[in-house]
């Protein structure tokens, strides 16, 4: 399956009483979150709404915010809560190497949710991070989070210049401190961090990392978590795990049941082309892409040597859209090694999973059915010796099927 979140859905599934959820007094237990299942945040949405509202940070930044599912829930707090915080999203909105490239699409949808809702307080800085740092005075943010490019290097990087902008006895969050594949290095980066002042784990979905700089007095909920185990950090962890399964579980009902559609999830659509040389498609051997809908769009994904050995696969994750693909083409420095354009040649790719071809005189025609259809491309020759393979799709995605 195309996906980093819905691939985390738990099965921890408690019911309140179970989860000593009725004894928590967490201000997130009636925390409605207007977005979310937009990324890989999902499973710390409450917690974040948390941080916010107990913390009441007067400057928050964070860097890495894509589709925004993080910072909104920072920002829903600082309204919801009265914090009077003012925040800043750091980001180009371009994508990385691990999140994939995307288009505008994302940074109009998110700059149009910020002036919806919080343009009083909320700042969106589009820029690379080291070109924002300016903008921050040294000891100044009270609450930074980090989410950006997670190779080793780059956090590395990030931490080494973004720390001196928290103030002592400040809180940083660390998104991803779990995963261990994908060439993600901010579990090595976080095991040096956390040998280094008080922190906290939140090992649920992708991890999360909470730590303080120096030394410095926390709101009790932050307090009984660095002091963890104890019977209020055992009670706050059963209560998080609870609220992120019911969110994964809502999710998998809007799939289920269709309403998908209608969530701002439904905007874009991801494309995931899976590369394998032994046939066995695995998340780590796949790279994305993400795009708006409704306009014939070129995409071009890069993958590694030696792509194309075994069959590619391409996955959409779009939210039972129709997708119109005029041409798959396959090609490097080296020319043109796959074409395929019209009849026989789209005739040779499998459709699998939730997907279903429909007849099309100009483009191959899919009408997306559920969460997981696949596309197999036949066995291409492409010669050991072309490093980087490209995969350029021209298509359109459609909510409703179009006319033409
Ligand atoms: C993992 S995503 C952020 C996810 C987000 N926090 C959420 O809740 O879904 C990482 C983001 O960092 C951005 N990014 C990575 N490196 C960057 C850099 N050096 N400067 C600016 N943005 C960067 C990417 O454009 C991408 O949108």
């Amino acid at each position: 399956m195309a996906s980093w979140h819905f691939g985390r859905q738990r099965t921890i599934i408690r019911t309140a009483m179970e989860s000593g959820e009725t004894l928590i007094d967490a201000p997130s237990r009636r925390f409605r979150p207007i977005l979310f299942g937009l990324g890989a945040w999902t499973d710390h949405l409450h917690f974040g709404y948390d941080a916010v509202s107990v913390l009441r940070p007067r400057l928050l930044v964070e860097l890495g915010t894509d589709r925004g599912e993080s910072y909104f829930a920072f920002c829903q707090a600082t309204v919801e809560n009265k914090t009077d915080t003012r925040c800043f999203a750091v980001d180009n909105w371009r994508g990385d190497l691990h999140v994939g490239g995307y288009d505008e699409a994302t940074y109009r949808q998110v700059a149009a949710h910020n002036d919806e809702h919080y343009r009083g307080f909320s700042t969106l800085v589009r820029s690379d991070f080291d070109d924002a740092l300016p903008r921050f005075e040294d000891n100044s943010i009270d609450l930074l989070h980090v989410d950006a490019l997670h190779t080793e290097e780059a956090v590395r990087h990030d931490l080494a210049r973004w720390l001196p902008k928290l103030r002592a006895g400040g809180i940083l969050l660390m998104h991803d401190v779990l995963v261990r594949n994908r060439g993600f290095g901010v579990w090595k980066v976080w095991a040096d961090l956390m040998k280094t002042s008080r922190a906290f784990t939140f090992e649920i979905g992708p991890g999360l990392g909470v730590w303080q700089k120096g030394e410095g007095s926390a709101p009790p909920m932050l307090e009984s978590l660095f002091t963890a185990p104890n019977e209020s950090s055992d009670r706050l962890i059963e209560y998080y795990q609870c609220k992120a399964a019911r969110l994964q579980q809502e999710i998998a009902q809007q799939w289920q049941d269709g309403s998908i559609r209608q969530t701002a999830f439904a905007q874009q659509t991801i494309v995931q082309v899976f590369h394998t040389r032994d046939g066995a498609h695995r998340e780590e051997d796949s790279v994305c892409a993400r795009i708006g809908h409704e306009s014939w769009k070129e995409i071009s994904i890069s993958l590694p040597a030696r792509s194309g050995a075994a069959p590619l696969r391409i996955d959409f994750v779009s939210a039972f859209t129709t997708i119109d693909i005029a041409s798959i083409v396959v090609g490097s420095s080296a020319g043109e090694h796959y074409r395929a354009d019209g009849g026989r040649e789209f005739g040779a790719i499998r459709v699998e999973g939730d997907g279903k071809r429909e007849p099309h005189d100009k483009s191959f025609r899919l009408k997306i059915t559920g969460l997981d259809p696949q596309l197999y491309l036949p066995i291409l020759n492409i010669p050991e010796t072309v490093e980087q393979p490209v995969v350029t799709l021209r298509l359109r995605i459609s909510s409703v099927t179009p006319n033409d």
